[in-house]
């Protein structure tokens, strides 16, 4: 596996210096995939012009249930679109490219998406270098794309106009639309949950207001976030970022919103800041507070006491349960006023939703702000200023409450409960302070790398195969043969340069049995020996004598061990490796330090193929190293290699 892997990456380096990045921007009808059928790639099916997004049957976060038809930024590996995210579908699940559209089926065959009904047949799928998908008539019209249908992200080049929303993913595993939303108004961009403003893009420290035009829509480019008015020649809200080629807005599904920008997705906005802000961060009625480092932390209010299984919390006295209100489908008739009592939350405890509503009355006191709510089935609880008068209503649904220190400090929340204990109440004596809600942030996965020159690699070959028997039909075979990996397997840089340069050899490459070095040969231990002995071009082909030069070869091999560096963090990043390739950045000097581990693992890899393919036979070693003592034949079964893991062989960050 790591040797397969370390020459696909190999492929991938060799294919840039003569530059191969050939397009599979298109496909045609009638096209499927599955992720199944493209599994030795990713499930990737379809790459933009210059590589910068592809499309994939993917598994976000590495669960192997919920695969979806998602649009990916390659050097980042964010998803920023998904089709069928309410919907997904297994492995073997089909996506089907035909003249009426998109269509995605489960692997029984039941509908799962598709795109709406279009104005012409297709003629073709693009997937542009902006990152959208765009079927296209004979005419090369749009007829859809995917940019007009946004999910939870944005990228440069999208417009979020005013009524289009950004819906928030229910985990990073599970991209089914979740509660928190972004949307665009007149005036300006919101976040809501339950159709409860919880934060403004004008309110933040960094956001610039220029003009009273009206906003039609919010976009990003490489050098900030903006709300457009005037078809688009009036900047309503700006904030500024550092110029950046690539960059994303995201809400994500923690409920907040992001921009990211670069490769490594570095964050450089977020709304709300205070995670406390964000509604339902404790769950119903969970109480939030900062820590030193601002991190949340989740307890219960006074009177209230977690449930268990459950972030939320309810009222202590086991003879009240909390209201639910009449227009939510849960319906327990509970609005009998003569059995409704309220639960005081205590000083220093807010409602995120007071700040961006309006109270419902200013100048009473308490009680007919109570019996305002009592009143109303809709009203779940009220908040109340007792110096001001001003009464706020909760509605809708119950969110988190948040701790405040010294802000409206006269303002004292009370929750509407009804006589009688609910099922919900239970009889556990929970400590709410005990129960600590998991608040994760946003994983970022500082690899991409490995994954794209693999995929790259990989993708790139199969291309090139294919396109050499038939030409480019892009219908795919739908199952791989295994011998292609096995193919990949020999060291040497040659597959690539058969097909551009000895374009009269026939077929793919080697075969096991053709000339070159043996197949067994642990190749990146190959290189890196080479390397230590200035042999580049030992590395190469015999048949691309004459026609490389040891200094190619050597940018290759250096940049490639750089990039299986031990240490992840010495690994270069993708764009140091396409710099040190296009020759704009001097080429690194492995480490061998961090490489002696191939060394092992090599050793290993040939010991334990020795032990099962040679029988004993010492000579098939090219190289036998000087002192290698690979005498110690009994050592290994041949899976005893594994112990490495894949991440430490697996390529540049
Ligand atoms: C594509 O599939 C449709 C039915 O799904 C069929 O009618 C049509 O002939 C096919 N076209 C091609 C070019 O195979
Ligand atoms: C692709 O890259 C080339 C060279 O870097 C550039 O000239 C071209 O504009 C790019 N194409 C797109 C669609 O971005
Ligand atoms: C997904 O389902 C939610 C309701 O659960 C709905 O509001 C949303 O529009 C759906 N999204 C898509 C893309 O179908
Ligand atoms: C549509 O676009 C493709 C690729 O850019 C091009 O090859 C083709 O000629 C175009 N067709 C028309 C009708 O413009
Ligand atoms: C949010 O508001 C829209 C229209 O204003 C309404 O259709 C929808 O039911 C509301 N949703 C909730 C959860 O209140
Ligand atoms: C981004 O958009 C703003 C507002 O239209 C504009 O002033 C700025 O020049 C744009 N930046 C780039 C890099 O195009
Ligand atoms: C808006 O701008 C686009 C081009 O930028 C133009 O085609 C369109 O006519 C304009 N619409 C209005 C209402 O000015
Ligand atoms: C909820 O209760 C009201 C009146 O008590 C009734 O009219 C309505 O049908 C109920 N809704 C559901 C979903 O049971
Ligand atoms: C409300 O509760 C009181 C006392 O339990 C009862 O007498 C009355 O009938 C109830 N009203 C309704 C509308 O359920
Ligand atoms: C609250 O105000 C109402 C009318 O303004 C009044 O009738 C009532 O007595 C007041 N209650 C208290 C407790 O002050
Ligand atoms: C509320 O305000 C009134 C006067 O406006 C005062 O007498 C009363 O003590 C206050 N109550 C509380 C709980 O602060």
């Amino acid at each position: 596996m790591g040797s397969s892997l370390f020459v696909l990456a190999i492929f991938f380096l060799s294919c840039s210096l003569v530059s191969c990045i050939t397009s599979t921007e298109f496909l045609y009808p009638n096209f499927t995939a599955s992720n199944l059928q493209f599994v030795d790639n990713f499930g990737n099916f379809l790459i933009s012009r210059n590589g910068t997004f592809k499309a994939s049957l993917f598994n976000p976060n590495g669960q192997q249930t919920n695969f979806y038809l998602c649009v990916i930024h390659m050097a980042s590996n964010a998803i920023t679109w998904s089709a069928n995210r309410n919907a997904s579908i297994s492995n073997s699940g089909k996506m089907s490219l035909t003249f009426n559209g998109i269509s995605i089926t489960d692997q029984d065959g039941a509908f799962k998406w598709s795109t709406p009904p279009l104005k012409a047949s297709v003629s073709a799928l693009q997937l542009t270098e902006m990152g959208n998908l765009v079927l296209l008539d004979q005419f090369n019209v749009t007829l859809w794309e995917s940019f007009r249908y946004p999910t939870d992200t944005i990228v440069i080049g999208q417009n979020l106009p005013v009524g289009l929303l950004l819906s928030s993913a229910v985990s990073s595993g599970d991209l089914s639309t979740g509660n928190y939303r972004l949307a665009v108004s007149a005036s300006d961009a919101l976040l809501q949950w339950q159709n409860l403003t919880y934060w403004k893009l004008s309110m933040d420290a960094k956001a610039y207001t220029n003009s009273n035009y009206a906003v039609e829509y919010m976009a990003i480019n490489q050098t900030g976030l903006y709300l457009f008015g005037h078809n688009g020649s009036v900047v309503v809200i700006q904030v500024n970022l550092s110029p950046s080629e690539f960059r994303i807005a995201k809400l994500d599904y923690s409920g907040q919103f992001n921009v990211f920008s670069g490769s490594s997705l570095s964050r450089e906005f977020v709304g709300p800041d205070d995670k406390c802000q964000i509604p339902f961060i404790c769950g119903r009625l969970g109480l939030c507070s900062d820590d030193a480092a601002s991190n949340p932390t989740c307890s219960c209010p006074p009177n209230f006491h977690a449930i268990s299984n459950s972030a939320d919390c309810v009222p202590s006295d086991g003879s009240y349960s909390l209201s639910v209100s009449c227009s939510s489908t849960d319906n327990n008739s509970g609005s009998n006023a003569s059995l409704v009592s309220y639960s005081r939350l205590g000083y220093g405890i807010d409602y995120f939703a007071n700040d961006f509503t309006m109270p419902v009355k200013s100048g009473v006191n308490l009680s007919v702000c109570e019996d305002l709510c009592s009143g109303d089935c809709s009203c779940l609880g009220v908040f109340f200023e007792n110096s001001s008068g001003l009464c706020f209503v909760l509605q809708n649904e119950l969110g988190s409450v948040m701790s405040t220190t010294g802000r409206n400090a006269d303002r004292l929340g009370f929750i509407k409960t009804l006589v009688g204990s609910s099922p919900t109440n239970g009889n556990n004596n929970f400590n709410g302070q005990a129960l600590r809600f998991p608040i994760v942030g946003l994983v970022l996965l500082p690899f991409t790398g490995f994954f794209l020159l693999v995929a790259l690699g990989f993708f790139w070959w199969r291309r090139s195969r294919i396109s050499e028997t038939e030409k480019v039909k892009l219908s795919y075979p739908t199952s791989p043969s295994s011998g292609d990996l096995d193919s990949f397997s020999i060291p040497g840089l040659p597959v690539r340069f058969d097909h551009s340069i000895d374009d009269d050899t026939s077929g793919g490459g080697y075969s096991s049995s053709s000339s070159g070095p043996p197949q067994l040969v642990y190749f990146p231990l190959f290189a890196l020996e080479m390397h230590e002995q200035g042999k580049y071009l030992e590395v190469a082909d015999l048949r691309l004598e004459g026609r490389v030069t040891s200094e190619e070869v050597e940018k290759l091999v250096r940049v490639a061990l750089c990039c299986v560096h031990e240490e992840p963090a010495l690994r270069p990043n993708m764009v140091s490796v396409v710099g040190m390739l296009e020759c704009e950045t001097p080429v690194g000097q492995p480490r061998l330090e961090s490489l002696n581990f191939l060394r092992f693992y090599g050793r290993r890899f040939t010991e334990a193929s020795t032990i099962e393919e040679n029988d004993g036979q010492d000579d098939f070693m090219l190289y036998p190293r000087a002192n290698a003592s690979v005498s110690s034949k009994m050592s290994g079964s041949p899976t005893s290699f594994s112990y490495i893991s894949s991440q430490q062989v697996s390529g540049p960050r």
